[in-house]
């Protein structure tokens, strides 16, 4: 039987390999209330790989890409989930599952991609391009995925394109991620012009330099820009990205997406020595522990969505779950 100080001694051990002692020591009061909070309110903690090691490995009950948070979530005999990622992953729990109290501990957790388009946009390029199925990235408001056909992930984008059986698809909002999914699978996508405003600042001659430099093996985020992707040994989800390396475990590597995804890798992966060129997304950073803890504490920060919007932005997630 796993009892609390064993499990503090694994926990802390896990930690110690990205963290200072003194930073460990001055969260573990806190990570203790929140796990003791989770048993109040029945609640089960889902995070983003781009949160940091004190999230996700300090209170999260799972740690993942996008897909499998939500499908962690659907899973969860939990009354209440709380999302360590931002609002379309909350957004998206919430649709999946009508039931549960949802919470987002920071109404500051927003995201560029999900705001580079609204719903009025996808409604004028559909009327311009009557026939063309519309797939969504997750990243959207729910507004945003009532319009479209069906929503994909980065981890399941080509499966879902390919499974459509179309010569031709509207995709949005990530012009990377729809440029990937065109040079993969031979279909013709029509892109919206979206970006990540972390992915977008890697620059290959930096990656090229690093990468001869060092010898590491680089993956990226399929929200990279094309000339990025082109310098990478890999390119996948984030889930992807740490499948690839558990699986691998190469002596160096550099990961082109968000800081955290690193750490959270080497607390499991002591071995791989990682390169830091990486970009901090201000919006997953805006969850901390002491959000956590006062989500739970006062429930809020719960996600709510009108339920007629709701029903017309669960068909292309539910669609997305049964072409994948
Ligand atoms: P993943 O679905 O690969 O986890 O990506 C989500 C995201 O927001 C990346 O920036
Ligand atoms: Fe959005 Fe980019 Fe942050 Fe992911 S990394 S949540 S796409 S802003």
């Amino acid at each position: 039987m796993n009892t609390v100080p064993d499990r503090d001694a694994a926990l802390r051990a896990r930690l110690a390999r990205v963290l200072p002692p003194a930073e460990i020591a001055l969260a573990a009061p806190l990570i203790e209330r929140i796990q003791a909070l989770k048993a109040e309110r029945d609640a089960a903690v889902v995070a983003h790989n781009y949160q940091v090691p004190l999230v996700s490995a300090g209170v999260a009950d799972f740690t993942g890409d996008s897909l499998a948070m939500a499908e962690f979530a659907l899973a969860s005999p939990a009354r209440t989930i709380v999302v360590c990622g931002v609002r379309f992953m909350a957004e998206t729990v919430k649709l999946l599952c009508p039931d549960k109290c949802v919470l987002l501990p920071s109404s500051e957790a927003g995201c560029s991609l999900a705001d580079s388009i609204s719903a009025a946009s996808v409604r004028g390029i559909r009327e311009c391009l009557p026939g063309v199925p519309a797939v969504a990235y997750v990243n959207t408001s729910a507004a945003v995925k009532a319009e479209v056909d069906v929503c994909c992930t980065s981890a399941n984008a080509l499966r879902i394109v390919r499974a459509l059986g179309v010569p031709r698809v509207i995709m949005l909002p990530d012009q990377h991620l729809a440029g990937y999914v065109a040079r993969e699978t031979g279909v013709d996508v029509i892109a919206w012009g979206g970006q990540c405003e972390v992915h977008t600042r890697f620059r290959p001659a930096e990656i090229r330099s690093y990468r001869e430099s060092s010898g590491a093996t680089v993956l990226a985020h399929p929200e990279c820009p094309e000339e990025v992707q082109a310098e990478a040994d890999f390119v996948g989800s984030t889930g992807a990205m740490a499948a690839y390396l558990r699986e691998r475990r190469p002596p160096r590597a550099m990961l082109l997406t968000e800081c955290a995804m690193a750490d959270n890798i080497a607390m499991e992966c002591p071995q791989i020595t990682f390169l830091r060129p990486c970009n901090l997304c201000r919006h997953m950073k805006a969850t901390t522990l002491e959000r956590v803890a006062a989500a739970l504490q006062t429930l809020t920060g719960a996600i709510e969505i009108d339920p007629a919007l709701a029903e017309r932005a669960r068909a292309p997630l539910a669609r997305m779950l049964e072409l994948a």
